[in-house]
């Protein structure tokens, strides 16, 4: 992985990895939020009325939000905290893709969701490596965690997008490597670098 290379050669100084995870830690629980409200609005859209699939969604919705409860929790635990700014540009981020969701198709929130849960397991993929980086060993088992149901969540949608008439004929992202990859990649990055 060529993305475990440049971290191990760009951050193998402790205290530079430990900046690197709480810049990275902050932008997570900031995008957290964001998708928590898009997934609040998508999951009460007009468009969405099967009751399964409500609930569904609402699951992933109270998924992110926990992680974004824990990731505060790590943040303190590095000695530092959400950055407001950010907090609150991606609230609004959130909120206008909720009430997009709401009032928009079936299909386009289902494949935006899908694409950004695809780019949030390898944000939690790094993060661990991080974690391991900079020496704070006890978070990194939530991030691999936390990136395994990030996979599931990609699933989820990549599915329903799949489902739909157009969405079989419109390109799709990148398709993530398997669950397993999560851990056997995270396992032999750290062996390689012992
Ligand atoms: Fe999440
Ligand atoms: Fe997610």
């Amino acid at each position: 992985m060529e993305v475990s290379r440049f971290l191990f050669t760009t951050y193998r100084d402790k205290a530079i990895a430990k900046r690197a995870l709480i810049r990275l830690l902050q932008n997570a629980h900031a995008g957290e939020k964001a998708a928590a409200n898009a997934y609040f609005g998508h999951g009460h859209s007009l468009f969405v009325r099967d009751k399964t699939e409500k609930q569904e969604i609402y699951k992933i919705y109270l998924e992110e939000l926990h992680h974004r409860e824990r990731l505060a929790e790590f943040l303190i635990k590095l000695g530092s905290k959400p950055r407001v700014l950010r907090e609150i540009g991606m609230w609004f981020i959130g909120f206008f893709i909720g009430v997009f969701s709401f009032i928009g198709t079936w299909l386009i929130p289902m494949y935006g969701a899908g694409r950004l849960e695809s780019t949030n397991i390898g944000e939690y993929e790094v993060a661990a490596r991080l974690a391991w980086l900079a020496g704070e060993d006890e978070i990194i088992e939530e991030l691999l965690l936390f990136a395994e149901v990030e996979w599931d969540h990609e699933l989820y949608f990549r599915e329903k997008t799949l489902t739909h008439p157009l969405g079989k004929h419109i390109p799709l992202w990148v398709k993530p490597a398997s669950k397993e990859q999560i851990r056997s990649s995270f396992f032999a990055f750290k062996k390689e670098h012992s």
